[in-house]
């Protein structure tokens, strides 16, 4: 089911909202500055997400913690949602950890993650009692003394990299050997020995890996899972009875070509393939989703500034950039962009465009070659699929204020983070006069 479509008239809709009318309402109530971009969230879209992945969990005989992974959207509102709904947090840093406790996240169903964790962010997970993936030999030292510290016993789990080529972009592959996550199987006896030495301060409760991000072929998901059980049942007899957690990543894909017959694999899909990889029911599954949970529920609906041709090329120049959707700029990641209404140019004819913004910088685009209809001045284009990684990758790059965030339920919308403001950007800086922009 789509949330976001065209009506025979030609205008884009959101659930029961149409997209215009909402860029007209939303100007009325924002100051000039501050009123486009934005970005567009379906909460049904939201729901619909976990909702078949929780579904597709039951059918496993194992309980599960379906952690939702914050980098790729942190708003706080969709973190509500999310806790709402059962998910659990899946955080990379202290201030992640901070933002899921106070939205009401279980520390049982915390997961912090990251290779370069800091001594502050160790002591409050181990103090708040999160799942701690460790990612390297010094890391699990860390952790200990963090543990010293704060007097209690932290909750471990070992990531393995187990050199899997994802076939993905060069910056999603984590689970190469070239990458500087985690570590090989031939490092775990040296971890397991700590792990034995501070009885005090470590628990080894589980094993963790994660391939990569943006993966269609749901096969690496099942080499992962005959992976890592068939080390845990190894360490398991090495006197490591608590090992529980089977967490395997997140990374599954969806589809930004957003065609008609998509062949994405589907959370269903996922589950099924993994299943007989799964052999032992005593485990306790975590999966780590973000982008498949978030990604599609999201558009960047922004202005048309001008339309101008340079020889044989021709642009769209749009109010939205690379400060909001970084991920063409980045990764040359394709993401869908459509005029959100019909066009009312004097010669609407399609032509190929570049759809590009007015950031100070060439690798400021949104599309290359992109078909679409000529669109008049001010008329509404929306980007597909900026639920994850757009807003969280957002920077003020130019002055540029991060946008509004608009949450649609149904046929009611609401702002769930307002713009920022030029006070906002600068609140920091030192030197600066006080009102300093009320007069210009
Ligand atoms: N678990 C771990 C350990 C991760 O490193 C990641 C993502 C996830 C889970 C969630 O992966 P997901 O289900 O969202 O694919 N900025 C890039 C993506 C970076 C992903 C980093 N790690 C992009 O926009 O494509």
């Amino acid at each position: 089911k789509r949330y976001f479509y065209q009506d025979a008239a030609g205008f884009l809709w959101c659930e029961g909202i149409r997209v215009q009318s909402l860029q007209e309402d939303l100007s009325r109530r924002l100051p000039r500055p501050s009123r486009s971009p934005f970005y567009l969230y379906s909460l049904a879209q939201v729901r619909d997400n976990v909702s078949r992945y929780k579904e597709a969990l039951k059918t496993l005989p194992n309980p599960h913690i379906l952690g939702y992974s914050f980098k790729a959207n942190g708003n706080f509102e969709m973190l509500k949602t999310l806790r709402g709904m059962g998910c659990g947090a899946v955080t990379v840093s202290g201030n992640e950890i901070r933002l899921a406790l106070t939205a009401g996240f279980n520390p049982d169903s915390i997961v912090y993650n990251g290779n370069g964790k800091q001594d502050w962010e160790l002591e409050l997970a181990v103090r708040v009692k999160c799942l701690i993936n460790v990612d390297s030999d010094f890391d699990l030292r860390h952790v200990r003394r963090a543990a010293d510290t704060v007097r209690q016993r932290a909750r471990v789990l070992i990531r393995i990299n187990p050199d899997i080529d994802p076939k993905v972009h060069p910056y999603n592959c984590t689970g190469l050997a070239s990458s500087k996550f985690g570590l090989e199987c031939s490092q775990l006896p040296g971890l397991l020995q700590q792990v034995h030495r501070w009885p005090e301060q470590l628990q080894l409760v589980g094993l963790h890996c994660h391939l990569g991000s943006t993966i269609t072929d749901v096969s690496l998901f099942r080499d992962v899972v005959s992976v890592v059980s068939a080390e845990m049942e190894s360490v398991r007899s090495q006197g490591f009875p608590d090992l529980q957690y089977l967490n395997m990543g997140g990374g599954l894909g969806i589809d930004y070509l957003r065609q008609e017959d998509s062949n994405n694999p589907s959370p269903a899909y996922l589950v099924s393939s993994i299943r007989d990889a799964l052999t032992d029911k005593n485990i306790c599954l975590i999966l780590e989703p973000g982008r498949s949970i978030i990604g599609d529920a999201a558009i960047l609906v922004t202005k048309v500034i001008g339309v101008k041709g340079n020889g044989e090329k021709r642009f769209v120049v749009t109010d939205g950039s690379m400060t909001e959707v970084i991920r063409p700029s980045l990764y040359s990641a394709y993401h869908h962009i459509q005029l959100t209404e019909p066009s009312q140019a004097e010669d609407p004819t399609e032509r190929v465009y570049d759809v590009v913004g007015p950031v100070c910088e060439c690798g400021d685009f949104l599309g290359k070659d992109r078909t679409i209809p000529t669109p008049h001045e001010g008329c509404g284009l929306a980007v597909f699929d900026v639920g994850a990684y757009c807003s969280s990758m957002a920077s003020n790059y130019n002055m540029r204020i991060r946008p509004a965030e608009v949450l649609v339920d149904g046929a009611t919308w609401r702002i769930i983070r307002r713009p920022e403001t030029l006070d906002d950007m600068t609140r920091c800086y030192t030197g600066l006069p006080p009102d300093s922009f009320t007069t210009h």
